[in-house]
């Protein structure tokens, strides 16, 4: 019998989380889709059940402990492995350093690290009975960090902070459960067009920004690697300028 791979992905509802729930799902991958609002989040499982796959959509807010761990509880309650942990859930706040409010740092902090530490912790039972499956392919955590937490941008600092402690974490997974088969990558894109980048449209043309496609490829190769590659961070530039910039 075919042993199935299952995918969690968080921040499924859109952008570059469900772009890349839609690969994994086309790749043949059960899923746990989950993000807050139930109703584009209920739509995006609907839409991904026409590949065959089993679809589970948990709707939870990455704010929030509690939601957090029934999140990952509601995985393992429907599956026995997990194959690809997909954190693609987070939220981005700009201000100048000098005066950042600190509450907006903390919430930040939560959403974009805080979370995907618990749910890695949570899940890792279930990452490692995928990692050490006879396919060879491990299991694979994929975070989507930012460029921002590799090369600093005015106005970004708490975000770019959390991000690359996302980028550090990713790093101690593979140092931690690499033997295990289990490995993890950050994908650190500049500015991608989605809802989240859609305050910056006066100055940058959403069409000259990175797509969603983009950084679904890149998530699916990784799940395609064998457990003997480990890729700890994939930068992903906008073309046509400067290339350490959002
Ligand atoms: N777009 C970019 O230029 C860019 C660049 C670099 C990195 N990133 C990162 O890529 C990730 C995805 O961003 P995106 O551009 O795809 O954003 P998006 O289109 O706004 O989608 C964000 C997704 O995350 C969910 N979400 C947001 N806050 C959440 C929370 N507190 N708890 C649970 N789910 C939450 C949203 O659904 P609900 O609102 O219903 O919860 C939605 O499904 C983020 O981590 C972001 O920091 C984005």
């Amino acid at each position: 019998m075919t042993v199935r791979r299952t995918a969690l992905v968080t921040g499924a509802s859109r952008g570059i989380g469900r772009a890349i729930a839609q690969r994994l799902a086309a790749e043949g991958f059960d899923l746990t889709v989950s993000a807050r609002a139930d109703r584009p989040l209920k739509d995006t499982a609907h839409e991904l059940r026409a590949y065959g796959n089993r679809v589970e959509s948990v709707s939870a807010d990455m704010a929030d402990e509690t939601q957090v761990q029934a999140l990952a509880d509601a995985h393992l309650e429907r599956y026995e492995r997990l194959d690809a942990l997909v954190l693609a859930a987070g939220m981005g706040a700009g201000g100048e350093l000098a005066d950042y409010p600190l509450h907006r740092l903390d919430t930040m902090m939560t959403v974009n690290l805080r979370a995907p530490f618990q749910m890695v912790q949570r899940l890792l039972p279930a990452l490692r009975t995928a990692g050490s499956s006879p396919s060879g392919l491990g299991a694979k955590v994929i975070a989507i960090a930012s460029i921002t937490g590799v090369a600093s941008e005015p106005g970004l600092a708490a975000y770019g902070a959390t991000k690359a402690a996302l980028i550090s974490l990713c790093e101690s997974i593979t140092v931690a459960e690499g033997a295990a088969g289990v490995s993890a990558t950050a994908l650190s894109p500049g500015y991608v067009d989605t809802d989240m980048t859609a305050w910056v449209h006066d100055r940058i043309d959403p069409a000259e920004m990175i797509r969603t496609d983009d950084i679904a490829e890149l998530a699916l190769a990784i799940c395609r690697l064998s457990r003997h590659a480990a890729v700890p961070n994939i930068v992903v530039s906008r073309a046509g300028g400067p290339l350490w910039r959002g």
